[in-house]
């Protein structure tokens, strides 16, 4: 990206301009008039920066700098300022101009700064890519195991995750729902977006809907401003429901209708905002017995089960142990500083016949804990803290 664009409307400064420009590599276009630049940079021509006059004749500079920092917000724009008018400078500043320049302009010194800008560009391009490598890499969270069972849920979410469908996660504590509501969201084509999270069960019920649809500024006492709530941050992308079972009668009713409608209004507001988002839903609880016992809405469930996918316990794929255990080894090794981190076979095998009924959690904290109280970096039956089972 070379092209500067200049807005100027005196055509002897113009000239000026575009050929110290052009000393410096650029190439440059020229608008006499802040109306004919907002129409370029409308027409979305990417720019390595804009150099603008304030005063213009129709639209004036700080339009422009508007214009450009919606079409793109990293270019930088510069505004050149007459003697005098130096507040107009420290408006456009406030308002995301990246620098000023005095009137007569000093050709070094605009040299200096489109060299900055360029640096700008380039290093905000180079940050790009590399958060791009880096979301490429980390992409999928690893899904260790290769029982039966673990197969067939990673086949079921594979599948799913091409569509919009909600999803509803239900598995024991610690068999890895949240793992796999990121999974899907990283593998649907909404994985560029946000994925939300939102645990019910952690929030009380009176605080719930705040946190869910956001609020307008004086919707009650100490609303000072404008709040989004996570289903508008999550638009486009995906949002996570966790522990739905655990939510209170009264929010399922409006959560009910946010699913039926993808839309919704904010505390205290009156505009109905549209959202399109991804439902996934999480549970522990059997949500079919909470409909039978009256504490979960009927029409609520139905709407949430339209993908259930059982995560099994950690007990009913006993396979998977091994490979677990090898993943938590190497992932504390690293994390404890602890090299070459190995176990007895005694060990392993009490590992094989324990029950886990805090599922894979509870075997990474179990091995974490021996992991920092064994010696020599070899894990011994007598540092795990499980009790063996007698077969
Ligand atoms: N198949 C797996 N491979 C690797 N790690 C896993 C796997 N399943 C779960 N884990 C890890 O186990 C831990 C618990 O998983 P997660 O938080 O997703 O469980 P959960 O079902 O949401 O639990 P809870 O109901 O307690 O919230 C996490 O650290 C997760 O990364
Ligand atoms: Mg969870």
């Amino acid at each position: 990206m070379k092209r500067l664009l200049i807005v100027e409307d005196k055509e002897s400064l113009a000239q000026m301009l575009r050929e110290s420009a052009e000393a410096d590599g650029l190439e440059a276009d020229v608008a006499s008039t802040g109306t004919e630049a907002i129409r370029w940079l409308a027409e979305g021509r990417r720019y390595v920066a804009v150099l603008t006059d304030l005063r213009l004749p129709g639209a004036d500079g700080i339009a422009v700098l508007r214009q450009s920092r919606e079409n793109d917000p990293d270019c930088p724009v510069i505004v050149m300022t007459a003697f005098g008018t130096i507040e107009n400078a420290v408006e456009a500043m406030k308002l995301g101009a990246y620098d000023f320049i005095q009137k007569p302009i000093d050709v070094d010194h605009l040299s200096l700064l489109l060299r900055r800008c360029r640096e700008h560009r380039e290093l905000r391009y180079e940050n790009l890519l590399l958060k791009e490598e880096f979301q490429k890499r980390y992409r999928l969270p690893a899904i260790v195991g290769d029982s039966p069972p673990i197969v067939e849920v990673g086949q079921a979410i594979q599948r799913v995750a091409q569509t919009d469908s909600t999803v509803l996660l239900q598995g024991e504590s610690g068999t890895g729902k949240e793992l796999f509501a990121r999974a899907i969201h990283q593998l649907s084509p909404r994985r560029d977006r946000p994925f939300v999270a939102i645990n019910c069960a952690a929030i009380p019920e009176t605080l719930i809907e705040n946190e869910l649809f956001g609020h307008e500024k004086g919707a009650f006492t100490g609303a000072t401003s404008r709040q989004l709530g996570k289903f508008e941050l999550a638009d486009m992308g995906t949002i996570f429901l966790d522990e739905i079972g655990e939510l209170g009668f009264g929010v399922q009713s409006k959560i009910l209708r946010v699913l039926q409608e993808r839309r919704f209004e904010r505390i205290g507001g009156t505009a109905t905002i549209d959202v399109d988002v991804r439902v996934i839903c999480a549970t522990n609880r059997n949500v079919e017995e909470a409909v039978k016992s009256g504490a979960f809405r009927e029409d609520l469930f139905f709407r949430i089960n339209v993908f259930p996918v059982t995560i099994p316990p950690l007990r009913e794929r006993r396979q998977d142990i091994g490979a677990l255990t090898d993943f938590s080894l190497a992932r504390f090794a690293h994390e404890l500083n602890r090299p070459g981190l190995r176990m007895t076979d005694d060990a392993r095998a009490a590992l094989y016949d324990y029950d886990w009924p805090g599922n894979i959690r509870e075997l990474q904290n179990c091995i974490e804990r021996a992991a920092i109280l064994c010696d020599r970096n070899l894990i011994q039956l007598r540092d795990l803290s499980i009790v063996p089972q007698k077969k």
